[in-house]
């Protein structure tokens, strides 16, 4: 069984109704179940129909759920980031660092970075607690970068470290002869910070590519575009060596259809299910029916939950 499951796939194919059911699922088996909106336009509250927010909430027996809010996380992130500043440098240095902290957080990416900074600290503080931790997802191209973050964080944070590092060891040299300001340096916390951070980071990506602990689910729907950007993103996850927990395939319309209309799409949607099982051989999960209606509800919820046959 795996601690950490990502849901991921193309907007709009059933990443938040699959990722909740699924979470349904395993807190009915008794596992104590954390479920994980990283998308900033959350729907897990709507469709259990209960408000979450940034606070972990109990949906129902065994069942927790969060929603991380980037732009709280983001804020949070730059004010404790610039207050640890405040504490140990001049007026002059804050002023620069925190215009660059301040350019940093509007630059691409830095949205997906406090979200995966938010990850990082989930996975380290509820691994504990909780038997699993499921990730509901935004649509694929925001998540592949947020998976691909400990990379790119690793080596942003290597070359800020030996900067800071050189930038320290100036001021030690410049400030001997002043025993205050020369200790300050010695301990320098920016560089404490930086460390602990990409440590954590590490942890947190060594934990994402370990595959007896984290694997990604794709959901998909047997249409053209789903199936091309599903494939795109497991080759990518596969290069950061993230494993791939399998694909559901979802909203496949039942075989009763008699309608003339949905005969041919039936027919469309079969080359497209021969396509699928072709190209993803081995790593199908399950087919879920369209329903007639939304998925909707803890009631609409369990019985999609009953169709889930193992843990992932
Ligand atoms: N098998 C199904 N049968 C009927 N309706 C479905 C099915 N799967 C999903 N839906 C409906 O489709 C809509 C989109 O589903 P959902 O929100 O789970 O997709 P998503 O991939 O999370 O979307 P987004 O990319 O916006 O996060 C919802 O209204 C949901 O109830
Ligand atoms: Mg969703």
């Amino acid at each position: 069984m795996k601690q950490i499951v990502f849901f991921g796939g193309k907007g709009g194919v059933g990443k938040t109704s699959c990722s909740a059911s699924y979470g349904m699922f395993c807190a009915q088996k008794g596992l104590k179940t954390l479920i994980v909106s990283t998308d900033p336009a959350h729907s897990l509250g709507d469709i259990y129909e209960v408000k979450i927010g940034g606070n972990i909430k109990e949906l129902d027996e065994n069942l927790f759920g969060l929603e991380i809010d980037p732009e709280a996380v983001s804020n949070e992130y730059i004010n404790r980031t610039k207050a640890e500043m405040q504490k140990t440098l001049s007026p002059i240095i804050i002023e620069e660092i925190e215009r660059q902290i301040d350019a940093m957080m509007v630059s691409p990416g830095a949205e997906e970075a406090a979200i995966f900074d938010e990850l990082v600290k989930i996975v380290g503080r509820y691994t504990e607690d909780y038997d699993i931790i499921i990730f509901d997802t935004a649509p694929t191209g925001h998540t592949i970068r947020l998976l691909s973050l400990p990379e790119l964080m690793g080596a942003w944070m290597d070359s800020l470290i030996s900067q800071r590092r050189e930038a320290v060891e100036l001021m030690r040299m410049s400030t001997a002869g002043n025993k205050d300001l020369h200790d300050k340096y010695v301990n320098d916390p920016v560089l404490s910070i930086l460390v602990r951070r990409k440590d954590e980071y590490e942890r947190t990506r060594d934990i994402l590519i370990d595959s007896k602990k984290a694997c990604f689910v794709f959901v998909l729907t047997p249409e053209k575009l789903p199936i091309i950007e599903t494939q795109k993103a497991i080759s990518i996850l596969s290069k950061y060596g993230i494993q791939i927990g399998g694909i559901i395939v979802n909203r496949v319309l039942p075989n009763t259809v008699s309608d003339e209309f949905l005969l041919k799409r039936k027919h469309t949607e079969g080359t497209y299910l021969e396509e699928i099982y072709r190209r993803f051989k081995g790593m199908i999960l399950m087919e879920i029916p369209l329903f007639p209606e939304d998925i909707q509800g803890k009631a609409y919820l369990k019985r999609v939950a009953s169709m889930y046959k193992d843990i992932i």
